[in-house]
């Protein structure tokens, strides 16, 4: 029961950060795209991707529901990729990422 109580508090504290994490940050999610991905993934509004045949990222959405890019961030990205060196995004990464890639479809 105590550890029941010491539990919940430790969650309400920490929540409030971890909403605003989940959330993501869209100019954050930018860099790390700039950074990571431009050189083949088109990251703008409008434009061809760099590298042939690979899917910009305003297109992403139609390809997984945006909420499950986690998925394809966290396993499948390096299945997917034959021509690049691992890359292993962390978690809030991912929701900046996220955030990002929904900017590019509104
Ligand atoms: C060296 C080139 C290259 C880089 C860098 C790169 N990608 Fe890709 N990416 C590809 C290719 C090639 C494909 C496969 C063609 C396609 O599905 O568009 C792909 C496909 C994808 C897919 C779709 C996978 C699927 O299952 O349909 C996602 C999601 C993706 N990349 C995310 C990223 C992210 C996020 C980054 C940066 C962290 C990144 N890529 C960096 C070349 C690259």
């Amino acid at each position: 029961m105590k550890r029941t109580i010491a539990l919940s508090m430790t969650l309400a504290l920490f929540a409030p950060i971890a909403a605003e994490a989940a959330q993501g940050n869209v100019r954050r999610g930018r860099a790390i795209a700039k950074e990571y991905c431009s050189m083949c993934h088109a990251i703008g509004k409008t434009g061809a991707s760099p590298k042939d045949g690979t899917i910009p990222f305003r297109d992403l959405h139609t390809r997984y529901p945006i909420d499950n890019l986690d998925e394809a961030l966290g396993e499948g990205l390096v299945i997917n990729h034959p021509d690049m060196p691992e890359i292993t995004l962390t978690v809030p990464q991912i929701y900046d990422f996220k955030a990002f890639v929904r900017s590019l479809s509104k």
